[in-house]
């Protein structure tokens, strides 16, 4: 009987634990499914070249250094606003296709029911239409047919993202 409420004791103070929330300012890479571009490049390097020359590999530099720290600028010029030191600035593949700690790894990857379950996305126009709004600068409307054509890293083919 004695083990058995200590037993219990033990639990009810692990659950409290579990219920305290991290204090805040302390995120760091490991409190979120963000892995960076880094290591997608490992298994994709053409799309990883095409997007390191794009403007979504530059949109964090492209702020001057006081926006850079603005929370509103931050929500669509960086990946992961609260972990401006960790490789994940700018519009990274995670910014599309969904944070890949649990799709990348490769038996994940091509298995499309699974990786569907773990956040992956596989790229489409609802994800351009997150930051490209009205109120973004833009000197021509977002057309998403020409917009894609300027960040394709995939082989030609008919589009499959569809509006
Ligand atoms: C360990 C290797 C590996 C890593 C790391 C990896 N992938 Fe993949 N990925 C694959 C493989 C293999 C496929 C092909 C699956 C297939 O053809 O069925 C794939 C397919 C894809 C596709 C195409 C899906 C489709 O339906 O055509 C996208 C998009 C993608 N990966 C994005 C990413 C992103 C973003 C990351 C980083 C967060 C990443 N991958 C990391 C191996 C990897
Ligand atoms: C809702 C999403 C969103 C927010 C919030 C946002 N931007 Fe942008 N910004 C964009 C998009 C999308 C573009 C690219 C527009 C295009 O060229 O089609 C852009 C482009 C820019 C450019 C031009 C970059 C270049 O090299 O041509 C600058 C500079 C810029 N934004 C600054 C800011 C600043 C400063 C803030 C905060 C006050 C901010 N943005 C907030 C989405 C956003
Ligand atoms: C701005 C959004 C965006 C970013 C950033 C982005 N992707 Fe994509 N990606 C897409 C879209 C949209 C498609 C699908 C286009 C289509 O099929 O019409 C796609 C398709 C792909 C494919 C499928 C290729 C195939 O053979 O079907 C792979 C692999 C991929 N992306 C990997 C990456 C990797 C790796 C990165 C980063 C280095 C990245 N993407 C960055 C939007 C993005
Ligand atoms: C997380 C926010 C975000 C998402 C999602 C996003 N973009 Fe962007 N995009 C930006 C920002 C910010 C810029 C400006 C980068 C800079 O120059 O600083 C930009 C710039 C661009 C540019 C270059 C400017 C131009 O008009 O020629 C193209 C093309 C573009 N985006 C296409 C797309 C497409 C297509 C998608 C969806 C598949 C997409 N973007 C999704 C934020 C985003």
């Amino acid at each position: 009987m004695r083990t058995r409420s200590l037993a219990l004791g033990v639990v009810v103070v692990l659950g409290v634990i579990a219920l305290i929330p991290p204090a805040r300012g302390e995120q760091r890479i490991a409190d979120h499914d963000f892995i960076g571009a880094d290591r997608c490049r490992t298994c994709h390097v053409e799309a990883y070249r095409v997007w390191e020359r794009s403007a979504h590999a530059r949109a964090f530099q492209s702020l001057s250094a006081r926006d850079q720290k603005d929370p509103r600028c931050q929500s669509c010029h960086t990946m992961v606003p609260a972990d401006l030191g960790a490789g994940l600035l700018g519009v990274q593949c995670e910014s599309c296709h969904g944070a890949g700690r649990y799709y990348s790894v490769e038996w994940v990857m091509r298995d499309d029911e699974l990786r569907a379950q773990v956040a992956f996305d596989p790229g489409g126009v609802k994800a351009c239409v997150r930051c490209h709004t009205d109120s973004s600068p833009s000197l021509s409307p977002f057309v998403v047919e020409d917009k894609l054509r300027l960040i394709q890293h995939w082989p030609d083919r008919p589009a499959k993202a569809k509006p």
